[in-house]
């Protein structure tokens, strides 16, 4: 069964590590994150781009396959289904369709206006025991449409986001979806510090995961991180694993065409992935 995500990153908060994020984009995806959790005794995240949930047909579909996997599967530990960067009515489309905690991206209306909507957000999801993650300050770069300047929050606006019961809170640092450029100054642990020293027990969400170098990632946890996202290295694993298959010319021999064969590669390097991402994180044996 899916759970929210908020006792799982209390306990990361506490126990200092993180619960990553891994956003799915069909059922390899899917299938491959679950599977690499449950081998590895750790709680995961689900993420779903609004984008992503168009692709895969709709929030219901969402929904059906991951309920559908957790049981046939035998999933038994912490999963919970997450919407990330949601607008004001994908909140709402998301609450409906059974996820089990969603993320308001409210970081681009003025503070005043996010701050009513996440109000607003925080009641619908909390009366259906969903968790709710909100953002200030953005991510920079693009992430299925969502595009961020990449600005750092201001702690004072962190602080007044989270008194609204926020469950965790998207803090940008000088974070950025996708790959990181060379000339990146890295990750500003000035206003990390600052956002915990003013939001205390609430856990922090660290967008962006995809190339952060370890020791940043590892300073970041210390400093109040307990959830970390990643999307684009499942997706660089998968699309590397599956064109040095077809270079080789295995599609092209004997059944290899078949899809099961076809996206095996890719699928088996999305749990790579997966599995080195928990490892860093220290979510490891972290289920029960
Ligand atoms: P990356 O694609 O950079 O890993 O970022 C993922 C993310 O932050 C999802 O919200």
């Amino acid at each position: 069964m899916l759970v929210s995500a908020t006792e799982m990153l209390k306990k990361a908060k506490a126990g200092h590590y993180a619960v990553g994020q891994f956003n799915i984009n069909n059922l390899e995806w899917t299938k491959s994150i679950l599977l690499t959790a449950k081998e590895l005794r750790s709680p995961v995240i689900l993420g779903v781009s609004e984008g992503a949930g168009k692709y895969m047909g709709g929030y219901d579909v969402v929904v059906g396959m991951v309920n559908g996997l957790l049981k046939d599967l035998d999933i038994d530990v912490p999963v919970a289904l997450h919407l990330d960067h949601g607008s004001f009515e994908g909140c709402y489309k998301c609450i409906e369709a059974g996820f089990s905690s969603i993320m308001f991206d409210g970081s681009h209306y003025p503070i005043a206006e996010n701050v009513e909507k996440t109000t607003e957000l925080v009641k619908a999801a909390h009366s259906k025991g969903l968790s709710i993650e909100a953002e200030v300050g953005s991510i920079g770069g693009e992430e299925d449409g969502v595009i961020g300047m990449g600005e750092c929050a201001d702690p004072k606006e962190c602080k007044s986001i989270a008194d609204l019961g926020v469950d965790f809170l998207a803090a940008g640092i000088g974070n950025i979806h996708g790959k990181y450029p060379a000339n990146w100054k890295g990750l500003s642990f000035e206003t990390l510090a600052a956002v915990q020293e003013l939001t205390g027990e609430l856990p922090l969400v660290l967008h962006g995961g995809t190339g952060i170098p370890a020791d940043q990632i590892k300073k970041a946890i210390d400093l109040g991180v307990s959830k970390i996202n990643v999307n684009t290295e499942c997706q660089l694993a998968f699309a590397d694993a599956t064109r040095k298959y077809i270079e080789a010319g295995k599609d092209l021999e004997g059944k290899g065409f078949d899809p099961r064969k076809l996206l095996a590669p890719g699928a088996e390097a999305i749990k790579a992935t997966v599995k080195e991402k928990m490892e860093l994180f220290g979510s490891v044996g972290k289920a029960e």
